[in-house]
């Protein structure tokens, strides 16, 4: 029987995957202009990290991990999300003595069983952010606006920044309760699921996406008129620095997040269109007693992931044209003796870096130079027995034909003042 990949799995073959790179280095360009250094962190974890810090109750935790005992009996997960890592690795090297304000990035795949659909993998891929070290609300708007920045430049505008305020250990709570006795009211109308959590996680009922609740959602008590002063007032200030950058947003208070470590501003960034039911394209918002939770001093975080597959799923085609390279050269080889010295030509071209194709198992001119064309190389170089002879190569122009004779051992210096190496 043939092997295939596991389902909700996908590989990223070459004609995608340099989307994929060219997303990368925009992040790191532009993550690092606003002081995010990169972070790499293990595949796996105890299993402990993620349940105390995701939450016993959320449906990660529950029901789509994947935990298995390693050798040692030691229970494991493969992360299903980055932040818990970066608090464990921020603790771990003492971080907070180097730097009050840590600023981490990071790439990456994450694991969650979940049922496989379009938009939804069970290994997926994230770019994430974390500041670490600040209540200030202005983080929240920098950190925000680095990622709608980050959006603009991929040339994506069908998106929406959304976000609510949590509130905090203060208000949380009384908050909680209230909303449970409404709910209470509803409870034979509401989803089977719904009904399931709400005792444990009452606050899920705001975002559950069946139509019916959705009604129901509407007619329960908002945050918004159950916050307490502090939140209300550090909400306000988010907002006011986001419009001195004229970054748009929604105020949208059924966004509860599916993770139990936030607090007072959370977010998501929704694509209006291309992505179906899986339109979430970015989550995050505050943390601020998470790294204190594994007996880390007190560190108020903000930070985000998004969703490499939805994102590269609806970047815009003109944005993508330029992506693949073509060769800069292309080596035709007609007859034993270029055939032999092939390699050598290619190599030399090479180490001066340009790149440079050739077929391996030589053939007709004809069908070398539709080769050349079929990869849009830029020149060809024709290697023949009287250019061996001769010790004269001749380079092609492939975009109009001209044509020149070059000295063989002056060969990389004229190739390279005709041609400069694509970007
Ligand atoms: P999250 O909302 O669970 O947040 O995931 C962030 C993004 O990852 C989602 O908006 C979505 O684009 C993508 N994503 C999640 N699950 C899947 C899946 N099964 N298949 C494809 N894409 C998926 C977090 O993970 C938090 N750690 C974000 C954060 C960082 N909060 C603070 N810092």
């Amino acid at each position: 029987m043939k092997i295939k990949s596991i389902k909700g799995v996908k590989d990223i073959l070459p004609g995608e995957i340099e989307k994929w790179q060219w997303v990368e280095s925009v992040a790191q360009r532009l993550f690092s202009l606003y002081g995010f250094k990169e972070i790499r962190l293990p595949i796996f974890e105890y299993t402990d990290l993620f349940k105390r810090s995701i939450g016993d109750t959320t449906d990660i935790v529950e029901k789509e991990m994947y935990t298995f005992k390693d050798k040692g009996d030691n229970d494991i997960t493969l992360r299903p999300e980055g932040t818990a890592s970066v608090v464990r690795s921020y603790i771990e090297h003492n971080m907070h003595g180097q730097n009050p304000l840590t600023k981490l990035y990071y790439f990456g795949p994450m694991f969650r069983y979940e049922r496989p659909q379009a938009g939804r993998l069970r290994q997926f891929y994230q770019i994430g952010v974390e500041a670490m070290g600040s209540s200030s609300p202005a983080i929240d708007a920098e950190v925000m606006t680095l990622l709608i920045e980050f959006f603009k430049e991929l040339g994506l505008q069908e998106l929406e920044l959304q976000i609510n305020s949590l509130g905090c250990k203060e208000c949380r709570p009384q908050y909680r309760e209230t909303l449970k006795l409404a709910i209470a009211n509803h409870l034979k109308e509401l989803c089977i699921n719904c009904t399931q959590r709400y005792e444990r996680n009452p606050l899920r009922v705001l975002d559950c996406k069946v139509e019916r609740d959705v009604e129901i959602a509407k007619g329960l008590p908002k945050f918004k008129d159950h916050l307490c002063s502090q939140c209300q007032q550090d909400f306000a200030e988010v907002q006011k620095h986001l419009d001195a950058v004229n970054t748009s947003y929604r105020v949208n208070d059924r966004i509860v997040r599916g993770l139990d470590y936030y607090n007072k501003t959370t977010f998501e960034v929704i694509a209006k269109t291309g992505l179906g039911s899986q339109n979430a394209v970015c989550g995050g918002g505050r943390y601020d007693s998470l790294v204190e939770d594994f007996e880390g001093p007190p560190t108020p975080c903000f930070g985000f992931a998004l969703g490499m597959e939805r994102l590269i799923s609806i970047l815009p085609e003109e944005k993508l044209n330029h992506l693949e390279k073509s060769p800069d050269l292309y080596l035709v080889c007609l007859g034993e003796e270029a055939h032999n010295l092939a390699f050598q030509i290619t190599h030399q071209l090479r180490t001066v870096g340009l790149y440079v194709e050739r077929e391996i198992d030589g053939g007709s001119m004809k069908s070398q130079m539709r080769k050349a064309n079929k990869l849009a190389a830029r020149f060809a170089l024709i290697v023949g027995d009287n250019e061996i002879l001769n010790r004269r190569y001749v380079l092609k122009n492939m975009d109009g034909g001209d044509q020149w004779e070059i000295p063989a051992d002056q060969l990389a210096e004229e190739v390279l003042s005709r041609l400069k190496p694509t970007d």
